[in-house]
């Protein structure tokens, strides 16, 4: 049995996996420029963020129905649930999806059918983070807030994602205030190519409870006992930052040094799809690379329902996190 685990930072999108893609896009008749899944994903070698970020995108064509978006999230709770996760917060990206003429009822109504059924078929309790794409003007992520009103009540909080360096939180100001406003709750990636100063930015600025990433904060000595005083979690994604070369090995990956300097860290796998993992595979990796023992991986679990957004369910969270306490690690691959 694999620890108990919430999955935290997670684009549904980036969940994309190959065989799915080209039924996706026979079904759509969506014409792929890869021969099969093997040529796909042999295109899988990315040199930072943007060079994922347009393949990421391109192949998001195949998704257009409402149907195609319940499969997706559908598989990919599958497969969390047998790596032992048992609460899910799914970032999703709709200006990916308008800006080629799906609607955002589409989206979000397909997601959320398939989440509406995930705690009774998958074990998994779920919520739902709206992100911007930060390379877009403030205005299209303010039109996108406006459009996503009549679904509020699916979405749990807003985010902040694709390409990091020049889009800096700030720009971002009012549409977070006004997510605020409607009481959703805020999140941003920051940190992850851009430096400490975005950090501060997104929770200054944006008024976030919790950074995406945010492992440039080891570059800022002040930034770090902030974020410990003020317990603000981190969502980290060792296998991202390896594929996207943000470090050049997982040996390398600050997790450990960011865990004893007292932050509250969390494990998660971005886009499993593209970056060689699940959630469970990303513990087991970076236990192998980091040399972490069996009480810094019931930490890393504890924290990621500690982070969580399961404010509106108690009883849940502290179900789960008595799991984690309960767990034994005496088998042979715990992740
Ligand atoms: N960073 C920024 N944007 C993203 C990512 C990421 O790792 N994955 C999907 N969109
Ligand atoms: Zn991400």
């Amino acid at each position: 049995m694999p620890l108990p685990k919430a999955e935290l930072h997670l684009h549904i999108e980036g969940t994309l996996e190959p065989e799915l893609a080209f039924a996706l896009a026979a079904r759509n008749s969506v014409l792929l420029p890869y021969r099969d899944t093997e040529e796909l994903r042999r295109a899988y070698l990315f040199d930072d963020l943007r060079s994922f970020l347009d393949l990421y995108y391109a192949l998001m064509a195949v998704l257009v129905t409402e149907d195609d978006f319940a499969e997706l999230a559908d598989a990919y709770l599958t497969r969390a649930a047998a790596q032992g996760v048992r609460h899910a917060e799914i970032f999703f990206d709709p200006q990916a999806h308008t800006e080629r003429g799906v609607p955002i009822g589409t989206v979000i109504e397909g997601l959320a059918r398939a989440l509406d059924a995930s705690e009774e078929r998958h074990g998994i309790s779920t919520r739902l983070i709206m992100c911007f794409l930060r390379d877009l003007s403030a205005e299209s992520a303010m039109e996108t807030l406006e459009a996503a009103k009549p679904h509020l009540h699916r979405i749990t909080a807003v985010g902040l994602d694709s390409a990091e360096v020049g889009n800096p939180p700030s720009k971002f100001r009012e549409v977070y205030a006004a997510a605020g406003a409607l009481g959703l709750r805020k999140v941003a990636h920051a940190g992850e190519e851009g430096p400490a100063s975005y950090v501060r930015e997104a929770l200054d600025i944006l008024g976030v409870e919790r950074i995406d990433h945010g492992l440039r904060c080891m570059e800022d000595g002040e930034l770090v006992a902030r974020l410990v005083r003020e317990r603000v979690p981190l969502t980290l994604c060792p296998l991202s930052n390896l594929r996207l070369r943000v470090i050049a090995t997982l040996e390398e990956h600050p997790l450990a040094r960011m865990m004893d300097a007292g932050l509250l860290c969390t494990v998660n796998s971005d886009d499993p799809a593209y970056f060689g993992g699940y959630v469970g595979d990303t513990f087991h990796a970076v236990r192998e690379a980091l040399g972490l023992g069996e009480e810094r991986l019931r930490e890393l679990a504890r924290n990621s329902f500690t982070a969580s957004f399961l404010d509106d369910d108690e009883e849940r969270r502290a179900k789960l996190i008595a799991e984690v306490d309960a767990y034994d690690f005496g088998v042979r691959r715990p992740e």
